[in-house]
């Protein structure tokens, strides 16, 4: 299936089936023909997911870095495509065409294929912060831009990160243009209007500065736990786990992770990247820091059994967002900048080959 074709509405809904039959195919051939030393044939035994958030450009024009990305990786998400300032800059004037070199070349492949994020403070225009002044209106918008993602992208897609980094690390819940105009309760709103838009995706809230427990993950958990009583329809959180000053003692993350499972909620880790400028050490001894610290998330991850996804922010240190918004160099994930594997990427690859737990439980939907 190719972008083009997904610009029609008559054919929209029969390119949702096909790629759901497509992905439905490919994920039954994928078991045989995946190559047998890359992260996604030892994570599938373990029915885990692991990907990476991608970008359209380098999807459009660099051959490396698609073959990589089909070849170690089995779900996507989208870094910046589907942020309300990228498709829907003006009200009502949507833009697709990057969202949909994304999910064709995540059909094509046979991955699955995660939205993020619909609701969040950041890259939202101006013109939906000034709604809060006017709820209805602004209760309206909301519910007509998850609309559209969910028509366009609900036959499709596996995740949706329908709500992002809604609490503040007190535990209070954010001051945002959602929270001032539409009360707390925006965000079971916006939960409810994407199950109404896409029934059959998995809907997820995602936050950072969660992994371990305190005033924040606390939060989060009485969220979570207070929406699914209320029969409000969120079926996984996202655990950002941007560590840009190394990882700690792994034990509470664990016991953490665990306590949202046991909520009966999947735990993902969505957008995990190691930074190396605040690492000890000569530029090689950085590199065995950050492997350890990949390593050690990794085996929470394999042990843990509710944690179904984990993604990297970017497939390569040429495409991570650390450098930019720290203003130092930095080498935050799995590849170097020529795409060649780095010692994270064998201790993570170790760790999923090798890890003493055996097959587990995943998610098996979709
Ligand atoms: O690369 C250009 C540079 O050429 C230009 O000079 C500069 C001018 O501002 O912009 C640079 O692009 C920036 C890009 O990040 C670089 O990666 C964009 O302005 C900036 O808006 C963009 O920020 C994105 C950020 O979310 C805000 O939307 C990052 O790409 C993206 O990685 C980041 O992702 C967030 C998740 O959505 C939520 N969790 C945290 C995560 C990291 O902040």
């Amino acid at each position: 299936m190719t972008a083009d074709l997904l610009n029609s509405p008559p054919l929209l809904l029969l390119a949702s089936a096909a790629a759901s039959a497509v992905l439905a195919l490919a994920d039954s051939a994928r078991a045989q023909t995946t190559a047998p030393d890359t992260l996604q044939h030892w994570a599938a035994r373990r029915g885990l997911l692991i990907g990476v958030a991608v970008a359209p450009r380098p999807l459009r024009d660099d051959d490396a870095y698609r073959q990589l990305l089909a070849r170690e990786f089995n779900i996507v998400t989208t870094e910046n495509a589907l942020k309300w300032q990228s498709i829907q800059p003006r009200p009502g004037e949507f833009t697709w065409d990057d969202a949909d070199v994304i999910v064709a070349f995540a059909t094509e492949h046979g991955m699955k294929f995660r939205s993020h994020c619909a609701v969040w403070h950041h890259a939202l225009p101006d013109w939906v912060a000034a709604l809060a002044a006017d709820p209805p209106r602004m209760r309206q918008a909301m519910r007509d831009h998850i609309d559209a993602i969910g028509a366009r992208y609900g036959g499709g897609m596996t995740y949706w990160d329908v709500v992002n980094e809604a609490m503040e690390d007190d535990g209070t819940l954010r001051d945002t243009p959602w929270l001032r105009g539409l009360g707390p309760d925006y965000i079971a709103e916006a939960f409810v209007a994407a199950h109404a838009a896409a029934p059959a995706v998995k809907l997820v809230y995602n936050d950072y500065g969660t992994e371990y427990p305190g005033p924040k993950s606390d939060a989060v958990y009485a969220l979570v736990r207070d929406l699914l009583g209320r029969g409000v329809p969120v079926h996984a959180v996202g655990f950002q786990m941007h560590l840009l000053r190394g990882l700690g003692d792994a034990g509470p993350i664990k016991a953490n992770f665990q306590r949202f499972a046991e909520l009966g909620v999947q735990v993902h880790v969505t957008e995990l990247d190691v930074a190396i400028q605040n690492l000890e050490g000569t530029p090689a001894r950085k590199l065995e820091r950050q492997a350890d610290v990949y390593r050690r998330v990794m085996e929470i991850c394999t042990r843990v059994e509710g944690v179904t996804v984990v993604q990297t922010w970017g497939l390569s240190d040429n495409h991570s967002w650390i450098s930019w918004f720290t203003g130092k160099p930095d080498a935050a994930l799995l590849f170097d900048e020529t795409y060649q594997p780095k010692p994270a990427y064998h201790a993570v690859l170790d760790v999923l080959a090798h890890d003493g737990q055996g097959p587990r439980a995943g998610d098996s939907s979709r």
